[in-house]
This record gives C-alpha cells, structure tokens and sequence, in this order.
C-alpha cells in the first residue's frame, strides 16, 4: 500500500493544475510522471489503461487527452490508429471523422468524411477538440508519429489499437515501420511499454509474423475451449466487461501465450467505481477506463478497511 499512497499524493498535487485548454507542448514530463518514475508498478492491483488517453478529462485520442492521463500519473494510454487517403498513420477512433472533428462544416461536401478518403494535411487542418469543449477547440487528430512522441516525452506506455484493419490492408506494415522508427521496437524496450490489440485476430497474427517480440492483446471474449489457439499468438484476451466473469477471467491466466507467460486481461470500458471494484474482484489484470481517476480512487478504497 505504500506505494500506492506515495504514488496517489505524487499525482494529486498534479492534479490540482490539471487545466481543460487548448493543447500546448511542454518541453518537460508532466511532474506527475516524473514523480512517479520511480515507483514500480506491481502493486497487486490491476493496472488502471487511460483510454483513448483520459478521455472524459479532454477529447479522446489527442495529444492533450494523452497529457491529461500524465497529468494524472497514468502511464499506460490506449488510442485507434487507422490511415489517410495518403498513407499517413492518424490516431482516432471512428471510420468518419464527422463524430469529433469539424470536417462536415470544413468539407461538406465529402460526405460520408470517412478518414480514408482525406489526406493527412486535410485531416491535419480539423478542429479535434472544438467538439469536447471551446476550451479545447483547436486540438489536432494527431499522426501516430506526433502521438508517440508525446507518449516519449511524457515517459508512457501504449496499448495500440489497430482499428478496422479489414480496411486498410498492409495497416500491420505500416504501423511496425513507424514503431520502429521510432525505436518503439527495441529489444530492450519493446515488452515493457507497448501493447498492440485488435478486434482482429488475423491482424494479431501479422503483427507477430512481422514482429514477434510485441506483445499482443485479443480484444473480445472467445469461448473458453478456443482459448488454447489463441494463446499460439496472443498474450492477452481483453473482453468487455459485460461479459466478464471470475472463471473466465482464470480459464485465460490459466494459459501461457506465446512469450511463454501467463495470458493476461485487460477489461473494458469500466467508468464507475462499483464496475472497478467488480472486475478488480474478478481478478483482471488491467482496467481500460475513461475515468481512471475515479477507478483508481475505487481500487485504493477497495484496498483499506471498512470500505470493501
Ligand atoms: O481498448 C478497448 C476498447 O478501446 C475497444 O473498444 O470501441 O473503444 O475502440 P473501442
Ligand atoms: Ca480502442
């Protein structure tokens, strides 16, 4: 529990300077991080996964939604990558672009705004934030280049979602060149501070015939006798809550996948404190959160007497 205090106390106080704006770019980690740099993370508790970064602090899948997370103290962000018209890798999560950006007062008329329809500079030119909040208005959908960079300066880590892969063949390729570009691929690295999942099994698979060292989360619920074939190539199931039980969540860690360790869970999309506290009985692994403020808060409750 002493770490989890240190580490709550560390992140409150950056918390209380957690300002709703338009996105700048500090030169510096947020103090909450750097505080945090430190600490380890086996607390016993399951890790608390910003989603789309700490997206009901700030518009999800921006730079500034990644900040807000380290604001907070979290490391670990998700985001949906998908690509441009021109091949550029783009960090949102629908097909369109009409749900959180201003492209159908911009262009209108090219309609149905799907994100493959537009070029990178198009896309780069959206108001990605005006729709959250004025406060925010003039967020980008960032690239997944400008996205890891961020994630680098604020020392996080990243679950990586590869989005409708069925429409954007050779997506897998094209996503581990910029990894690896990035450095995001090294030997020394890559287990600690990336995950990339998808809907998709068979963009699982690629990803690990192309880059077998990246670790790999299956996001759905398959029946437990199929669960041994899917630890041949991933090392985590990661099932929505709704369908989360105790005894699924063992028939998954009771397997080893394919780095020769125990598969994982990491659940989705828990917002409130008694979903936290069930899933984390349930024995997962993470909690992928909008509010991981609010989930962290119910696990730390969880922890003390008289409050389970
Ligand atoms: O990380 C799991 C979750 O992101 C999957 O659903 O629709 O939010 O991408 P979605
Ligand atoms: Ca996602």
């Amino acid at each position: 529990m002493y770490v989890r205090t240190v580490a709550t106390a560390a992140v409150l106080g950056a918390a209380a300077v957690l300002n709703p704006g338009p996105v700048a770019a500090p030169a510096q980690p947020p103090a909450a991080l750097s505080a945090l740099a430190g600490i380890p993370e086996e607390s016993g508790a399951p890790l608390v996964i910003a989603h789309r970064g700490a997206s009901a602090q700030a518009p999800e899948n921006t730079l500034a939604a990644v900040d807000a997370a380290a604001l907070l103290g979290f490391r670990w962000v998700e985001n949906d990558v998908q690509r441009t018209r021109d091949g550029e890798l783009v960090v949102v999560h629908d097909e369109g672009l009409a749900r959180t950006t201003d492209v159908e007062e911009r262009f209108p008329s090219r309609a149905p705004w799907r994100v493959r329809d537009f070029t990178a500079a198009e896309i780069a030119t959206l108001d990605a934030g005006g729709w959250f909040g004025p406060a925010w208005a003039g967020a980008r959908v960032p690239t997944l280049r400008a996205y890891l960079h961020r994630l680098d300066r604020n020392r996080q880590r990243l679950l990586l979602e590869v989005k409708r892969p069925g429409l954007y063949p050779g997506i897998e390729g094209d996503i581990l060149r910029v990894l690896r570009a990035e450095g995001w691929l090294d030997p020394d690295r890559v287990r600690r501070r990336l995950v990339v999942q998808s809907f998709d099994a068979e963009s699982l698979r690629t990803v690990r015939r192309l880059a077998p060292r990246v670790v790999t989360g299956f996001l759905g619920t398959p029946p437990v006798a199929e669960l041994p074939a899917y630890a041949a190539f991933t090392d985590q199931i990661n099932p929505p809550h709704t369908t989360l039980t105790a005894d699924y969540v063992a028939a998954v860690q009771r397997l080893k996948g394919p780095h020769h360790r125990p598969l994982r869970v990491n659940t989705w999309t828990v917002n409130d404190p008694a979903g936290a506290r069930r899933v984390a009985a349930a024995g997962v692994d993470g909690i992928i959160t909008d509010r991981p403020d609010l989930v962290r808060e119910a696990l730390e409750e969880r922890t003390e007497p008289g409050k389970r």
